[in-house]
């Protein structure tokens, strides 16, 4: 039992010693019967989840709507807009249901909606990927990112996860069984968020099959420019490795910088699988339809998983999803989207400063850093999840600790995530509520 578990703890030591002798990842002899099962690993009886589940708990979305529910406070925590997308759109998927195609899908999407992702894709001044071979819809952008890591990690590859990160990246790593290797996300001299190239350098190794990157990210919504976007390009290209580009909030670039996926670089479309999905820019989160953009042999990899992860995805939905991306009203709706956003992070981000919070203008998506230090360190609160629990329980306004993202939880413990994808009014109500915690008298948590 003890040798067992030193070989599982060991198994992806960077020094391969135990990997590299016991080749455990032999094919097994032919079956006889009756099939015994080899020894288990030991189960730690006080819990049934995984070991490579387990140390990931519930995630802080469920932990902090529940604790926003609890005390009626305005839920800036997580990612959702309060108002639905367009009526077209909703109409189309009302029409698809009513129109009995209310069974499986083919594996890869419907060919209606695969063609629509690549006309869109092309339009936004990338190559036009083959719909046959190159694109899979999957179970919204997260299904994509399992499948993806699914499809091509083997046990203890390593990928590259850039910190403060979406937090489904570090889970399906390790249910690839597969090692994350992260790069810090910083406050930079000019005020936006970026990584140092050498970080990037320092954490590539002999093992690293793969970076992960996001862009425009979340929570800093910061969009990674041609010189970052070209160190990951040059360190893909000179370490032969594959690039996975999570670009959910590709359609939400709310200032005059611009989003560029990493597979429009040279050398870059034969190696990187480009993630997104609907429902950020059709305000549709539930709906849950994503899609994988990749070169055939990547495209293999990722349909090898999500063929028994989801086999297919919501046929009806997939119907409305092609509408939405050839629909010109439904083009016009995200600018008019775009368009509030905009405004909304100005009023949040401006009263952000004014309450003595110290807001980083997001370039895109949905969500505002602010450093709470000024505003919570009167009431004895340093750490960035009493000040969220504080906020939720006292304020009435919920909010995401960052740290929740982060591996080094020092990276982001002077942070606050606000999601601004919420009505004006509702973001005025929180400002308000925010406004009066603020000008109480400071409660002591000295102790929390
Ligand atoms: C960076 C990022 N990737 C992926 C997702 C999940 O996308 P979907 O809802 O399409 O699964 C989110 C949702 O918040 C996100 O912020």
């Amino acid at each position: 039992m003890l040798a067992w578990a030193i070989i599982r703890t060991n198994r992806c030591s960077r020094f391969g010693l135990v990997t590299g002798s016991l080749n455990l990842y032999e094919p097994p002899a032919p079956a006889r019967y009756p099939v015994r099962m080899p020894p288990q690993a030991p189960r730690q009886r006080d819990s049934q989840v995984t070991s490579r589940l387990r140390p990931f708990g519930t995630t802080i979305f469920a932990e902090m709507t529940a604790l926003a529910r609890e005390h009626n406070a305005i839920n800036l925590s997580q990612g959702f807009p309060d108002t639905d997308g367009p009526d077209a759109l909703l109409d189309a998927a009302a029409r698809a249901i009513h129109d009995h195609d209310n069974q499986y899908a083919p594996l890869p999407g419907l060919p209606v909606l695969r063609h629509a992702i690549a006309d869109t894709w092309s339009a936004n001044g990338n190559r036009t990927p083959d719909p046959e071979s190159e694109i899979t819809v999957t179970a919204g952008c997260t299904g994509a990112i399992a499948a993806t890591l699914l499809g091509i990690l083997e046990p203890c590859d390593e990928v590259v996860v850039f910190e403060p990160f979406y937090d489904s990246y570090r889970a399906c790593v390790a249910m690839a069984d597969a090692v994350p290797s992260f790069v810090q996300i910083r406050r930079g001299p000019e005020g936006r968020f970026v990584f140092d190239p050498a970080h990037l350098a320092a954490a590539i190794t002999p093992r690293t099959r793969a970076i992960l990157l996001n862009t425009p990210h979340n929570p800093t919504g910061t969009i990674f420019d041609d010189q970052q976007l070209g160190v990951i390009r040059d360190a893909c290209l000179e370490h032969d490795l594959i690039a996975i580009s999570d670009e959910v909030y590709e359609h939400l670039v709310l200032d005059d910088a611009s989003h560029r996926s990493i597979a429009s670089l040279a050398g870059m479309a034969d190696r990187t699988v480009t993630l997104s999905s609907l429902g950020k820019t059709f305000s549709v989160t539930g709906w849950k339809i994503g899609w994988a953009i990749a070169p055939p042999d990547l495209t293999k990899a990722v349909r090898a998983a999500h063929q028994f992860l989801a086999y297919a995805v919501a046929t009806p939905l997939q119907h409305a999803a092609a509408f939405a991306l050839t629909d010109p009203d439904c083009d016009r709706w995200v600018g008019d989207l775009r368009d509030r956003l905009r405004t909304n992070r100005d009023t949040l981000s401006d009263a952000l400063a004014d309450l003595g919070f110290d807001p980083i203008q997001p370039q895109a998506g949905y969500f505002i850093m602010a450093d709470h230090t000024a505003a919570s360190s009167p009431r004895g609160l340093v750490d960035d999840v009493a000040v969220a629990r504080a906020l939720t329980a006292e304020a009435g306004v919920a909010v995401i600790p960052p740290s929740a993202f982060c591996v080094d939880r020092e990276l982001c413990r002077d942070q606050l995530r606000f999601a601004f994808c919420k009505q004006p009014h509702v973001i005025d109500e929180a400002i308000a509520r925010l406004r009066r915690w603020i000008n109480e008298p400071a409660r002591s948590h000295a102790d929390t």
